[in-house]
């Protein structure tokens, strides 16, 4: 079986490819475009896979709310190229999805399963759900896998992450005002990937949640940090209109992952172990 890794300088695709092992080709930005259906032809072509996996994404949330056509074009565009063209040939399609597709019931308390009615509140979300469906209209045999708040070491240390940016905060400051009203589940892109490599080697298509388990916000995952290096910063807790970002966020976003726990049989670790795993090795 070769499997291609798009976006495998990323975090989730510098993951994937470990993971993977042999019989996996990776493509960078630079080897392959995907909002150009010629650049994935030539690719597909080139390499024959069996399976195409689709990290790449436009995932500038604030960003996207100035900036709609990048987004989609990237989000919905790309995604549903790369399933026209996987459909063709026969490829299984797997595409990476968010949490951000939910959002717009602000009363939510229970994790989302698969079957709840989506309904972003950003410019991001929405092209994120766009591609979803597109991935599943155009490519029979296609694995959509929303998850959340990653984290990961990448190749190409592009925009990186929450936790990356907590360490580099702390390095000047002894305080910082964190949102504590968005619940959700970060997740380690190497649980992530563990799991991935497993459901692409069923053949049960269709639609999945996968994060680490447990619920926290940004404000308990930035003390869980500090207590777990040790460093000496005071989180204060902040609400979202106090932080004003340009995009809205959920407020709740946590997903339920006992169908992907099911199919591939891999236990999700709690958020907590994964982050102590993650900043053992940064
Ligand atoms: N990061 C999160 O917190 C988060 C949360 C929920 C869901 N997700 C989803 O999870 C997936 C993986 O996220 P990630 O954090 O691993 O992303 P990432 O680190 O930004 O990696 C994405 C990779 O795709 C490449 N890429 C971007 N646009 C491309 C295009 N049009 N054509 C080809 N390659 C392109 C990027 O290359 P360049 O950097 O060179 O452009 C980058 O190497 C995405 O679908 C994302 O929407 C992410």
């Amino acid at each position: 079986m070769t499997i291609a890794v798009i976006g495998s300088h990323g975090q989730l695709g510098t993951d994937l490819m470990r993971v993977l092992g042999d019989d996996v080709v990776g493509l960078t930005h630079a080897d392959i475009e995907i909002t150009e259906p010629v650049s994935i032809a030539v690719q597909l072509d080139k390499h024959s896979p069996d399976t195409v996996i689709n990290t790449a994404a436009y995932n500038l949330v604030d960003k996207a709310e100035e900036e709609p056509e990048a987004a989609f074009n990237s989000n919905a565009f790309g995604p549903l190229h790369l399933a026209r063209a996987c459909a063709a040939r026969d490829i299984t399609l797997v595409h990476v999805s968010t949490d951000y597709v939910f959002g717009q019931d602000t009363h939510r308390t229970t994790p989302y399963i698969e079957d709840d009615a989506p309904g972003p509140v950003s410019v991001y979300g929405t092209s994120k759900l766009a591609g979803e469906h597109l991935v599943i209209a155009a490519c029979p045999k296609s694995f959509i896998v929303r998850t959340c708040g990653l984290y990961g070491n990448p190749t190409s240390l592009g925009k990186g992450n929450f936790v990356r940016t907590m360490l580099r905060l702390a390095q000047d400051c002894d305080e910082l005002s964190i949102v504590d009203d968005q619940h959700c589940t970060p997740t380690s892109t190497a649980d992530l990937a563990t799991a991935m490599a497993t459901l692409i080697r069923t053949d049960s298509y269709g639609l999945y949640h996968c994060t680490n388990t447990g619920v926290t916000t940004w404000c308990g995952l930035a003390s869980a940090i500090f207590k777990i290096t040790g460093l000496d910063v005071t989180v204060k807790p902040i609400t979202s209109n106090d932080f004003g970002a340009p995009a809205r966020r959920p407020s709740y976003s946590v997903l339920n992952c006992d169908c992907i726990m099911s199919v591939t049989g891999v236990t999700m670790p709690h958020w907590r172990a994964a982050l102590a795993s993650y900043l053992a090795d940064v």
